[in-house]
């Protein structure tokens, strides 16, 4: 095999989908979005990373000291439930890219596990403010950035809780349901304009916020598992994995989409989930 030598005036290009891309991370101390925005500097990115969390930023901007990636992170710290964080982020991206803002990852949210019968009005508004209210607030602040300049890829994050019911949780399915709309609305207003907009709905991922789950109720667990075509579990990495695809321009042709991430769970008949004796 012949191999064409590289000159040594050459310097590398960088090769990865995010080179020259300016993005922002919601929730991306921990999980998934985390596991985002590791990728998105290892892609090349600049990358503006949101969460309430000072230590898990901290945790973050240490990692990316690590790898060598930390002048192009910056981390705010903020509730993406107060609506002057919107203006925060979109103003932080668009100083760190020159104006341009390539992609919005809006992935911060709060689970709710309360049943309809004690949900309080409290409890409902803080759901809502997180999971619902903050994604649009965020999408419509990027989203006036990207259509000025032509193009942009949006990703939110909703959950199987946003195509399906699951018993004890109105908050979150609700909510959820709510973010899948959001994108549609937005996929088929800005398609036009060139911004495109999608989802993912993960399935059982292991990350904070099911590990307490997976501890305090270890059998519900296993059932839940027990359940899910490819029989586990998902990880952050492989949330992380659609997300950065659905974001980057290998996706060019796609908006609108509802993904679900969850080994399979959701072509599964619930019916089917009782085994049928074998005659
Ligand atoms: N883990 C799962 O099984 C699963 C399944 C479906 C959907 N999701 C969705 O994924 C998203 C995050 O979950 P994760 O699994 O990465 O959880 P996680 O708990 O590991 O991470 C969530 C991060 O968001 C931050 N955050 C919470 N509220 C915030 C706020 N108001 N402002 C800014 N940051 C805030 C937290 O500090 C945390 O670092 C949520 O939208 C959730 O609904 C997770």
């Amino acid at each position: 095999m012949t191999r064409t030598p590289v000159t040594q005036h050459e310097s590398p290009r960088p090769t990865g989908r995010y080179a020259g891309k300016v993005a922002v991370v919601t929730g991306a101390g921990s999980g998934i979005g985390r596991a985002i925005t590791e990728g998105l500097l290892t892609e090349g990115a600049t990358v503006v990373a949101n969460d309430v969390a000072p230590d898990a930023l901290a945790a973050l901007g240490e990692w990316a000291t690590r790898v060598g990636s930390a002048e192009r992170l910056t981390g705010v710290v903020a509730d993406v439930a107060v609506p002057e964080t919107a203006a925060t982020l979109v103003e932080a991206a668009t100083a760190a890219g020159h104006g341009r803002l390539d992609a919005l990852f809006n992935h911060a949210g709060v689970g709710s596990a309360t049943p309809a019968l004690e949900i309080g009005e409290e409890e409902w508004s803080r759901v809502m403010a997180i999971n619902v209210d903050a994604v649009r607030r965020l999408a419509v602040a990027a989203g006036r950035v990207m259509v000025d300049q032509g193009g942009g890829a949006i990703l939110n994050t909703a959950s199987v809780a946003g195509t399906h019911g699951l018993p004890g949780r109105l908050g979150y399915v609700a909510s959820k349901h709510a973010v899948v709309g959001i994108t549609r609305a937005l996929a088929v207003e800005w398609g036009p304009l060139g911004v495109r907009v999608n989802a993912i709905c993960p399935g059982l991922t292991e990350t904070g916020m099911s590990q307490k789950l997976k501890r305090t109720n270890p059998e519900y667990w296993a059932a839940r598992e027990a359940v899910v075509p490819l029989r586990r579990s998902g990880l952050p990495e492989e949330q992380a994995a659609m997300a950065l695809f659905l974001n980057s321009d290998d996706a060019a042709y796609v908006s609108g989409l509802v993904a679900e991430v969850d080994g399979g769970a959701h072509a599964l008949y619930s019916g089917y989930t009782v085994t049928r004796p074998q005659t």
